[in-house]
Parts: C-alpha cells; sequence; structure tokens
C-alpha cells in the first residue's frame, strides 16, 4: 500500500495507546513501548504503527526518515497555560525573591492585573507578536497542542481581543491551539470588592460575547472546542461564583475547566466533578475526599509542578496519590508571566519525577495522552494510533526515560505536526 510517509528504525516508538479512554492507575506505567518501531502515515493520520520490519514490508512510502535508532514519541499536549499575555512581571519575581508571595502581590494590585494593564494597552498584532516566540520555544521543546486561556482583558472588549490574538496564532503558528475563555481570572480594579458585580459581567455579556465570537471563528470548522475556566480561589473567586461563572459558560455550549485548590481548599474539585468538567487543575492542597470524588469521575487531574518550583515552594500537588487512587491525571506548564514563565513540558516531566515521584512513563502519559483527554481530545491526539493525528517527535535519546530523567537541555530532535517534518 502506498503511503506519504514512514518513519522507522525508532530504537524505541513508544505510542502511549490508550483506547479506552485516559490512563489510570497501572496502565500510566505503560507508555506502550515498541522495539525498533515505525510509524505509517497518510494525509496527515496515521495508518500503522509496529514493529519497523513488519511496516517496510507492508507499506511503500512517498517519504522515508530513518529516526536513526532514536526515541520516537507523541507530541506533548500542554492543557494549561496562559501563553498569551504582553510585558513581563521580571519584577515581581525579585519581590518574591525578598519574602512577598504570590498571593501578597496580586492582593496589592500587582500579579494578573499587572498583566490586564499590559493587555489592554496592547493591539491583536502586538499580542500575537510577544507569545509567537514563546509558542516557538515550546514547538522546538517538542510541544504540538498548547491550549491558551484569556483572562487578561478582564473587560469584555480585551477578552475578545486576546480571543483573536489566539485565533491568529493558531491560523500562523504551526501548533494546534485551543482556546479557553477565562473572564473569571481576577477582579479587575472596576470592580474592586465587588467580585459578585464582576461575575455577573461576565455571565451577562462576556460569556455570550465569547460564544458569540466562537460560532464564526475557525475553531469551529476544524471541530476544535472552546472551554470556561475559572480561578476558584481564596480572596478570588468563592465557589459559588465559580459555579454561576461555569454554569453560565455550559449554557451557552462551553464545557468547564478549574483552577482549584491552589493556594487554598474551597471544594473547587467537588465542584469540577459535579459539573462534569473536563479538568481541574493546580489540586495542590486538594484533600483525600475529594482526590477520591475525582478519581471517581471522568474529569482530568491537571497538576503544574512548574508553579511550585517557580514560587519557590516545597509544597507540590501530591500526583502520587492521585495517580495510585486511580485519578486520570495530566500534566501542563501553566507558562504565563507570575507564577510559571516556563515553555517546557519536558522540564515538567522532570519537577514531577522528582517532586511528586511520578515514573517518568506516567509523567509522559500524563504530558501526552491524558494531556490530550484534558481537552477533550483524547480520541484525536495524545497518542500514536491508527487513525490519530500525526503528531509525533523524535528524542535524542536512546529511551524515554531521560525526557523526565536529563533536564536543562532539550533533547526534542525533530518535530512532526500532521505527518510534516516542521522542525
Ligand atoms: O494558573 N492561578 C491563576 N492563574 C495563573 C497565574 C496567572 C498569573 O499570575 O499571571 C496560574 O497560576
Ligand atoms: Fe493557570
Amino acid at each position: 500500500m502506498k503511503i506519504d510517509l514512514l518513519i522507522h528504525n525508532a530504537k524505541q516508538l513508544i505510542t502511549c495507546a490508550s483506547p479506552n479512554g485516559a490512563k489510570r492507575g497501572q496502565a500510566m506505567r505503560d507508555v506502550g513501548l515498541i522495539s525498533n518501531g515505525a510509524v505509517a502515515v497518510s494525509d496527515g493520520e496515521i495508518v500503522a504503527v509496529g514493529p519497523a520490519a513488519d511496516l517496510r514490508a507492508d507499506y511503500i512510502a512517498r517519504e522515508t526518515v530513518d529516526a536513526g535508532g532514536k526515541v520516537v514519541c507523541p507530541g506533548f499536549v500542554d492543557p494549561h497555560t496562559h501563553a498569551v499575555y504582553a510585558g513581563d512581571r521580571a519584577a515581581e519575581f525579585e519581590m518574591r525573591i525578598q519574602g512577598a508571595s504570590y498571593m501578597e502581590i496580586m492582593n496589592a494590585g500587582g500579579g494578573i492585573v499587572s498583566t490586564m494593564k499590559a493587555v489592554r494597552a496592547a493591539s491583536v498584532e502586538q499580542l500575537a507578536a510577544e507569545t509567537r516566540p514563546r509558542l516557538d520555544a515550546m514547538l522546538a521543546l517538542g510541544t504540538t497542542t498548547v491550549e491558551i486561556k484569556t483572562g487578561y482583558g478582564l473587560d469584555t472588549a480585551s477578552e475578545l481581543k486576546m480571543l483573536q490574538a489566539i485565533a491568529e496564532l493558531d491560523r500562523t503558528h504551526p501548533a494546534d491551539i485551543i482556546p479557553t475563555f477565562l473572564g473569571a481570572h481576577a477582579t479587575p480594579p472596576e470592580y474592586k470588592n465587588n467580585p459578585d458585580g464582576y461575575i455577573d459581567l461576565v455571565i451577562n455579556k462576556m460569556l455570550p460575547a465569547a460564544a458569540e465570537w466562537y460560532r464564526h471563528s475557525s475553531f469551529v470548522a476544524c471541530h476544535s472546542p472552546f472551554f470556561c475556566d475559572v480561578f476558584c480561589e481564596a480572596n478570588v473567586f468563592d465557589r459559588a461564583q465559580s459555579k454561576r461563572a461555569l454554569e453560565a459558560g455550559l449554557k451557552l455550549g462551553l464545557a468547564p475547566k478549574i483552577h482549584a485548590d491552589e493556594f487554598e481548599n474551597l471544594g473547587g474539585v467537588s465542584l469540577a466533578v459535579e459539573l462534569k468538567a473536563v479538568s481541574a487543575d493546580h489540586l495542590d492542597v486538594t484533600p483525600p475526599a475529594e482526590i477520591e470524588a475525582l478519581a471517581a469521575s471522568n474529569t482530568v487531574g491537571v497538576v503544574l509542578p512548574a508553579v511550585n518550583f517557580n514560587l519557590g515552594s516545597a509544597h507540590f500537588a501530591n500526583a502520587r496519590a492521585m495517580i495510585d487512587a486511580g485519578v486520570a491525571l495530566a500534566l501542563a506548564t501553566d507558562i504565563n508571566p507570575g507564577s510559571a514563565p516556563c515553555p517546557s513540558m519536558p522540564l515538567v516531566m522532570a519537577l514531577a519525577a522528582r517532586y511528586q515521584r511520578l515514573l517518568p512513563a506516567e509523567a509522559l502519559n500524563a504530558s501526552t495522552i491524558n494531556a490530550a483527554h484534558a481537552l477533550g481530545l483524547g480520541d484525536r491526539l495524545g497518542s500514536l494510533e491508527v487513525g490519530k493525528q500525526a503528531d509525533f517527535l523524535i528524542v535524542n535519546a536512546p529511551d524515554y526515560r531521560h525526557l523526565a530523567y536529563q533536564f536543562g537541555v532539550n533533547l526534542v530532535d525533530r518535530v512532526f505536526k500532521r505527518g510534516r517534518g516542521i522542525l
């Protein structure tokens, strides 16, 4: 049979295959390794995966790529980012080194609101231009699909401007981008001390405008989902406010996501489970009962260890207990100018291995197939299985475990998106 592309001579072909939904428990230790494997691709989709000898006999390829005895694995999916922003917060970084906490800086009018000011002052073109190098860095580090949240506009026009920048980047950048509306990220100065009034604005004006934008966007044509997120946290939005915003999103067809339990437990995970959210993210202080509830649900738990690391904290989400309880666990960078200026999924895997005791296999499944499920895209992305989008990497290592084992180095040698070598 004739095909477009055959990748062969992968010493380890890592499929992360999981035909029946996200991986949980023991399955997270299995990366679906095929020794001396090959992948056959046609029309941007995977048509066969297996031992190189079999595929070489079965297929005639227009292009053949020798993986050179390296590792071939799925492209990483980064399911939680705030990659679109303007400016930086290097000054806050210095303040934290000198003892100020992330929440103190935020409550004093810095933090998210300081980035809001820079974003409100920027044009769509400026936002896209500032973000593009970040996406380039992420792609070079192996990330082929990126979720990006709004949440630095905090008024209707500025949130729409962020959505337009996200659409422009999706159109012009090789990475696939999935948009999330995060109007309820912080209370802007106009609504100071009136978070309920701001949530009313989110529900009555911003969400309908965002849903209308989506209906006319290019994301509909390519069947990309559109999510609604909220920062459920002490001094930000409480559980009731978060619930109101997420339910309003649901009514407009936006599936819920939630920032929960980053600093204080407000019951955000139980809310996520109640609303059948696609994911619940952060989970740094989630109590055991809510970990159990998450494990019994289809909501993916997304942990973000680059945040803890960046905030100089020794406390990390108890991802080990989550996996052992049966949570479908994913990893993400959370790249943003405040809590995680980090584009690298391999660094996140390295942190998860050391501070959260994930095995390299668990970290890799959490960055691929389970991360795709955290975007509701587990049937299309995140593993090397027949029928899936041909997004994969050639990794310059003899063994997939090096992805978490080595750090401070980029092992990603080549990046293929829809069967095309783009790097
Ligand atoms: O996921 N926690 C809230 N939002 C982001 C941080 C955004 C920022 O500090 O600019 C997060 O960590
Ligand atoms: Fe976040």
